[in-house]
């Protein structure tokens, strides 16, 4: 057993059964061994998996293009601007939104500030030194609750405004969050939850027993999205059908909603619809464990050395914002989303050298069979 392993035993043993949230936070999460503590090459070519990011600098590009106008329509002359990244891992993403504006819009690039939400003291470093060229225009949070205290133009302690103006964005953050799973049993006709508890020197699935349920405020609200699904779906959901919940991601989304005062918040990212993601086709649930850019479903193996993800609930997401008050502006697939950008680009010149790279990038971003379907868009404003 590796150390993170250990670390994982001994919860586990102090607490009967661990529930696959808290597993796989301590998997992905875990301060010095967890998988994202632990591997600055992935995404990428010598890691487990891709992102849009490691396809070239093509991607970045697009998204600045799309944030100056974004923050061109909330900027004023008495009001500060702001990009904020969250998830940006090793920060490759971020140079290339930075360095496309300090060529292309190098005025507006003067006043805004770039700021990365960022909980996790190693990645701040590595992203520090990949942005070490921006260093005055970058800032980093370690979560909403240190940027609340930033005072902006309208902010003051009478007035109480959220303290942003501009865009919040995440490129595959919230399927990196994580989830609880859920198995229907069809004789009962109930759900439960399926943990995690040790035999011997390995992890395997248990269910949790009842009783425990109502232990934590964590495992209520992991419930949300499907107890009140339609008993006609309920009648045909074969036995063990699995599906996940990610209430992580709705409280990361309101909480961004939270900071913002005028603006959008955007997400990109692979995920369905409550409506797909509730067939009665899909009975495996989406969790998947990626390994040396290979899909497994052995989520319990080789932990802290394979990535673990599932796919987002888009519904989900999206009423988490329009709760606190953003209005959706669009939901669409990465394809339509970076066509849309780069017909207004072309339009203006602004990403005029069109290099064979550049061409197969965006054939890559936005083909069907690659990225451009299954990755989808969700902005939303304030
Ligand atoms: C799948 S990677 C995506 C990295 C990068 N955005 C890309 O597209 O290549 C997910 C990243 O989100 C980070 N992450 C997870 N939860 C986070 C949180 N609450 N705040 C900020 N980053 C987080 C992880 O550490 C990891 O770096």
């Amino acid at each position: 057993m590796n150390n993170l392993s250990e670390i994982i035993c001994r919860e586990a043993a102090q607490r009967g059964v661990l529930s696959f949230a808290r597993f796989m936070e301590l998997a992905l999460y875990c301060p010095k061994h967890g998988y994202y503590e632990t591997k600055k090459d992935n995404p990428g070519r010598h890691g487990d998996f891709y992102t849009s990011v490691g396809i070239g600098t093509l991607f970045g590009q697009l998204l600045a293009f799309q944030f100056a106008e974004w923050l061109e329509q909330v900027r004023s002359a008495k009001c500060e601007v702001r990009i904020v990244e969250a998830g940006a891992h090793d920060g490759r993403l971020a140079k290339d939104i930075l360095a496309w504006l300090q060529s292309n819009r190098p005025e507006l690039l003067d006043q805004i500030e770039y700021w990365i939400i960022e909980p996790s003291g190693r990645r701040q470093e590595w992203q520090n030194e990949t942005l070490r060229e921006f260093a005055p225009r970058v800032r980093w949070f370690a979560g909403f609750q240190s940027l609340l205290q930033e005072r902006t133009c309208h902010s003051s302690p009478a007035t109480r405004h959220p303290p942003l103006r501009g865009v919040i964005f995440s490129n595959e953050l919230l399927d990196a969050m994580p989830v609880h799973r859920f198995g229907w049993d069809a004789a009962k006709k109930t759900w439960f939850e399926w943990g995690v508890a040790v035999d011997g020197e390995k992890f395997v699935w248990a269910r949790i027993p009842d009783p425990l349920a109502p232990r934590s405020g964590e495992r209520a609200g992991a419930r949300g999205t499907f107890e009140n699904l339609p008993p006609e779906l309920l009648v045909v959901l074969p036995d063990g059908y699995t599906i996940e919940t990610c209430p992580a991601a709705e409280s990361w989304w309101r909480a961004a909603a939270g900071i913002l005062e005028r603006g959008k918040l955007m997400t990109i990212d692979y995920g369905l619809t409550a409506g797909e993601l509730f067939s009665p086709s899909r009975t495996r649930g989406t969790l998947r464990a990626y390994f040396r850019h290979h899909a497994s479903d052995d989520l319990l193996a080789n932990v802290g050395e394979q990535d673990l993800t599932a796919h987002i609930n888009f519904s989900a997401i999206q009423a988490a914002g329009e709760s606190v008050g953003l209005r959706t502006e669009m939901f669409s697939t990465q394809s339509q989303f970076l066509t849309r950008i780069l017909e207004k680009a072309s339009k203006d010149n602004s990403l005029a050298v069109w290099t064979p790279a550049q061409a197969r990038q965006f054939q890559t971003l936005t083909h069907p069979e690659h990225l451009g379907r299954a990755f989808r868009v969700l902005v939303q404003s304030r």
